[in-house]
């Protein structure tokens, strides 16, 4: 694995802490660590600036100079996206799906999309279940029709060049254990449109670290989300020139914690919310850490984890906080 093989744009505040959470720790009965994440810097931090440090890599090995991306109304993948465009000159176009189909004031301008539009993004708005791909590839095509050089980046920057973002977190959290003798038996992490969890597990994979990693589920069923996590994990150790690492029993993730669907929240989020902030200062997204640690919370009461030292990667978005005032204000 030599990842200086790839173009990569350096963005990303790194690398990121891996900290203690010793009130966290002690109220769920196990060694519980944060890998921050939230902290990679780049419009607020969070997972995508490192994903987006070898798109925006591949971008300008393209001489693109629009990049064409889509998300939920309340993305952090776009307002990452947006702000990495404007750092670098780029046009940003945007499609916004109406996932939830949340009409509320704050949801619709608020958080990720007031900012999506301070880094002067052009945003376009269609209906839930509307097929994205094909929207992306109207608009490149849009952008090539005026002289442009699109650069299509697809939902959470998940391909193989993305995930390559976490095979680079993979190496960072295994360098700071060893350096700490910190012997880590689990990595937990939100799984979404999968390229943060297929990096980690094929960079692991690649490593030989033999860490396993629980991805918790915020959108798919749990065949599904095991399915795409486990090819593009593969297809990301192929573009590391390593076939055939990744195995079907490294992907692991569950799904019983999406709730009622995306990015719609439920006490237990709330609860997962308010129990870092309260415990440990630690500020979570609804739809993606705050679900997560939602399901961390909920196994490690089972008992799930007993006697384990476990990472919890803050995979951040807490800018979209800001765009469910209404739900979280009401249920403190
Ligand atoms: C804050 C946050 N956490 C986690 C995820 C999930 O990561 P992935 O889409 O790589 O599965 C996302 C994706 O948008 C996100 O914005």
């Amino acid at each position: 694995m030599h990842l200086a093989r790839f173009a990569r744009i350096r963005l990303a505040h790194l690398p990121t802490p891996l900290e203690p959470l010793p009130r966290l720790s002690e109220e769920l009965g196990l060694d519980l660590w944060i890998k921050r994440d939230d902290c990679t810097g780049l419009a607020g931090g969070g997972n995508k600036t490192r994903k987006l440090e070898f798109l925006l890599g591949a971008a300008f090995e393209q001489d693109a100079d629009t990049l064409v991306t889509q998300g939920a109304v309340q993305s952090n993948h776009v307002r990452q996206t947006a702000a990495a465009a404007a750092a670098h000159g780029l046009a940003c176009e945007i499609i916004l799906e109406e996932r939830t189909g949340s009409k509320a004031t704050d949801y619709v301008g608020n958080g990720n999309v007031l900012l999506d539009r301070l880094f002067g993004a052009t945003l376009r708005t269609v209906p839930g279940g509307t097929d994205m791909v094909a929207e992306l590839e109207k608009t490149a095509a849009e952008v090539r029709a005026r002289g442009g050089k699109p650069y299509v980046i697809p939902g959470g920057g998940s391909n193989p060049v993305g995930a390559l973002g976490y095979v680079d977190c993979a190496r960072e959290i295994v360098v700071q254990a060893d350096e700490m003798d910190l012997e880590v038996h689990r990595i937990v992490t939100a799984t979404g449109s999968a390229g943060t969890h297929a990096g980690l597990v094929a960079g692991l994979a690649v490593m030989g670290a033999d860490i396993p990693v629980l991805g918790i589920g915020v959108r798919a069923p749990k065949d599904r989300q095991e399915a795409n996590v486990f090819k593009l994990a593969e297809e990301t150790a192929a573009l590391l020139g390593q076939p055939g690492r990744v195995t079907r029993e490294m992907v692991v993730a569950d799904c019983d914690y999406v709730g009622e669907g995306y990015g719609l929240i439920d006490q237990g989020v709330i609860d997962a919310l308010t129990l870092a902030a309260r415990l440990d200062g630690i500020v979570l997204d609804p739809v993606y850490s705050g679900k997560a640690m939602k399901g961390l919370i909920a196994l490690a009461r089972a008992g799930q984890f007993k006697g384990e030292t476990l990472v919890f990667l803050h995979t951040g978005g807490a800018q979209g906080l800001f765009g469910y005032q209404t739900e979280i204000e009401g249920a403190l």
